[in-house]
């Protein structure tokens, strides 16, 4: 080989390199499998060629989705951690409540950090929450799976809820106040979150835009009104003023990632985003 030959090699070499597709990892939702988000993996596979997928399961089977969030962030953690083909970075579709576990791995552990993030119907505000449920469990249900569902669902209400928690123990941030959080929220490049204006499942449906029922559990909060917002605890001020934090609003069942209406869709607000390096 010639030497102009092999700089010529080495020159298409660096372009299929740096040209290689972000990895994607894809994050089902709850009382669901990984089985949920093949329809999008074989999507992404024919719509980037060479991208590489990993369809995360947390634990095995649908139960394991009603794990206390924290159990499942730690899980994921180790899980994506493991996968050799994302270690340079790379970008998530996930639904539902999908999204908190995301947030979640972002937040808490970001290693291999998250590059881009498309949110899809995710319940970012939480969800209307029934409180003191955990006793309840135990000794009125006699710990019944149901029981734990719902008791998941306070779980996500706290999680969230906390974010918004205005002082810490003296001496301590307030949990969602800790500056890796904020860091870690920051270094994303890009974020879009998807919302569906007749979801049934979320409630209220505009937790997927990050609003909130307020004290009064009927007013809807929008996130700029958030003190969470407002003094951008884990960077979301940053983030959207800075045009790294969009929002788009769709009408599709909250389950549907299967139909071609939902590909349509798809294709024009979480594609673009996980196309991105
Ligand atoms: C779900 O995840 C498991 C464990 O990682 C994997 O073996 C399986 O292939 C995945 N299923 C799909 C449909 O991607
Ligand atoms: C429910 O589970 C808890 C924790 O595992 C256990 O201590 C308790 O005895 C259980 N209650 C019933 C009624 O089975």
């Amino acid at each position: 080989m010639t030497p102009s030959k092999f700089v010529f090699l080495l020159a298409v070499l660096a372009t299929v390199s740096l040209a290689a597709p972000t990895p994607i990892v894809l994050l089902h939702g709850i009382k669901a499998t990984n089985q949920t988000m093949a329809h999008v993996a074989d999507l992404l596979r024919q719509t980037i060629p060479g991208v590489y997928v990993h369809n995360a399961e947390i634990g095995k089977g649908d139960v394991d989705s009603f794990w206390p969030m924290t159990k499942q962030i730690d899980y994921l953690c180790k899980d994506l951690a493991a996968d050799p083909h994302l270690q340079g970075g790379f970008n998530v579709f996930t639904v539902s409540q999908g999204g908190l576990v995301t947030r979640g791995y972002v937040e808490r552990c970001n290693s291999p950090p998250v590059r881009n993030i498309a949110f899809w119907v995710s319940p970012q505000a939480g969800v209307s929450g029934v409180p003191m449920v955990e006793p309840w469990c135990d000794q009125v249900f006699h710990n019944s799976s149901l029981c734990y569902a719902l008791d998941h669902v306070f779980d996500a209400v706290v999680y969230t809820k906390e974010v918004q928690r205005p002082a810490g123990r003296p001496g301590q941030p307030a949990r969602g106040q800790e500056p890796q959080y904020r860091a870690n929220m920051l270094a994303l490049h890009d974020i879009v979150m998807v919302h569906s204006d007749i979801d049934k499942v979320l409630v209220p449906r505009e937790s997927s835009s990050w609003v909130q029922y307020g004290p009064d559990g009927k007013t809807l909060v929008p996130l700029q009104q958030t003190e969470m917002y407002k003094q951008d605890w884990i960077g979301l001020r940053t983030l959207e003023e800075s045009g790294r934090l969009r929002f788009a609003t769709v009408s599709i069942p909250h389950d549907d990632y299967y139909s071609p209406a939902f590909d349509g869709l798809f294709t024009k607000h979480a594609l673009p985003v996980l196309m991105k390096n």
